[in-house]
This record gives structure tokens, sequence and C-alpha cells, in this order.
């Protein structure tokens, strides 16, 4: 056992991004970190993993179904390690709404979750409507307009607020098994 394995499951590509900001400040600390996608890490080699971390972004108010399929099947390997995971979604751009206590969708996650991961953060993602099919584009224009959130669609804006994944990197560190 000696990887610290980091899983995303992303649709445009920001939970890969922090990911990889995670997986690069583990490998800077001297720690061996596993970048993989949720589909790669099916056929992971458990035995080779110290530890392991999951992150996924929402979609029209879901996390991608294959999470929760691969929770359930990897339930116990998931436990027996240091463990922990990560959210990413517009709503936590709002101060009030970017912890795993006061973001709606890491509650309901928690709630409905058989596995209840150890070290747990919310990340606000990014707003890339150059990269969004029109009809993407106009739904989350819409919600962005409700919600007081940038309507102009000729700008791309990263709401990641970096330092706080750094944060969760030294989290992890922390809990890394010596
Ligand atoms: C089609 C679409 C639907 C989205 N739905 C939600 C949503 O319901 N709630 C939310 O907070 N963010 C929503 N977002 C924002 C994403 O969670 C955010 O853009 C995040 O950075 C996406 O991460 P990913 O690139 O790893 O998939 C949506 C984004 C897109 C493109």
């Amino acid at each position: 056992m000696s990887h610290t394995l980091i899983i995303y499951s992303t649709t445009d590509g920001q939970t890969k991004k922090i990911g990889q900001a995670l997986h690069d400040q583990l490998s800077d600390a001297g720690e061996s970190a596993m970048l993989l996608s949720l589909d790669q890490a099916h056929s992971v080699d458990w035995s080779t993993i110290a530890q392991v971390y999951i992150g996924a972004s929402i979609r029209y108010g879901h996390f991608n179904k294959a999470l929760k399929a691969f929770i359930t099947k990897f339930q116990a390997q998931l436990e027996s390690r240091p463990n922990g995971f990560f959210c990413v979604n517009l709503t936590a751009r709002k101060a009030a709404k970017n912890t795993p206590t006061t973001n709606a969708y890491m509650v309901k996650f928690i709630k409905n979750s058989a596995w209840q991961p150890q070290l747990q953060a919310v990340f606000a993602g990014a707003l890339r409507y150059s990269t969004y099919r029109w009809n993407d584009r106009i739904i989350i224009q819409f919600i962005m307009k409700l919600t007081g959130g940038s309507t102009d669609t000729s700008k791309d804006i990263e709401y990641t607020d970096w330092d706080k994944v750094a944060q969760f990197g030294r989290d992890i560190i922390e809990q890394t098994p010596s």
C-alpha cells in the first residue's frame, strides 16, 4: 500500500483540474499520487492504495450516476483506508453555500450515502459559457440570472478557490498513513 489515489468524475474538466492540483501538491510533498477518472478507477489494484479521495461535479442538480455505482461497488475498499470526498458546483461560489454543512448537494450526498467520507470539501467550479452547447448555455445563463451570477456569455469565469483546494491537500497529507 503506497499510493494516494485521487478519483474524479467530471463533465467539463474542472473537477479533473482540481484533482490534478491535489495530485501535484501531494507529489511535491513527496507522496506517490495517482489521478484516475471514475472509469479508470474500476480496474485499480487496491492492494497498492494507501488512501483514496473522490471528487465529483454537479450537473442539473445531480452527480453522474456512475458515482453511486462506484461507491456501492467499492464501499469496503473506500472504508478500509483513509478517505475523503469533494463536491464541485457553482452554488458553492456563494460564501454561505460552500461548506459540507451549507452546500445542499453535499448535505444530500452525506445524508444518502452508505459511505461516510472522513474528509469532506466543497469547491466552487467554473462557468465556461464558451464550451457549453447552446441549450445548456441558455439554461445556465437563466439560472445565473435567477441566482445573481454572471450572465455575460462572452466571458468564462473560474470560481474555484485554489487556496481552499490547497488546504484540502494539506488535510490529505495529514491523513497519510506513515
Ligand atoms: C449543464 C450544466 C448544468 C449544471 N448544473 C448545476 C447545478 O444544478 N447546480 C450547480 O451548483 N452547478 C451546476 N453546474 C455548474 C457545474 O457544477 C460547474 O460548472 C462545475 O465546474 C462543473 O464541473 P466539471 O467541469 O468537473 O464537470 C452546471 C453546469 C453545467 C454545464
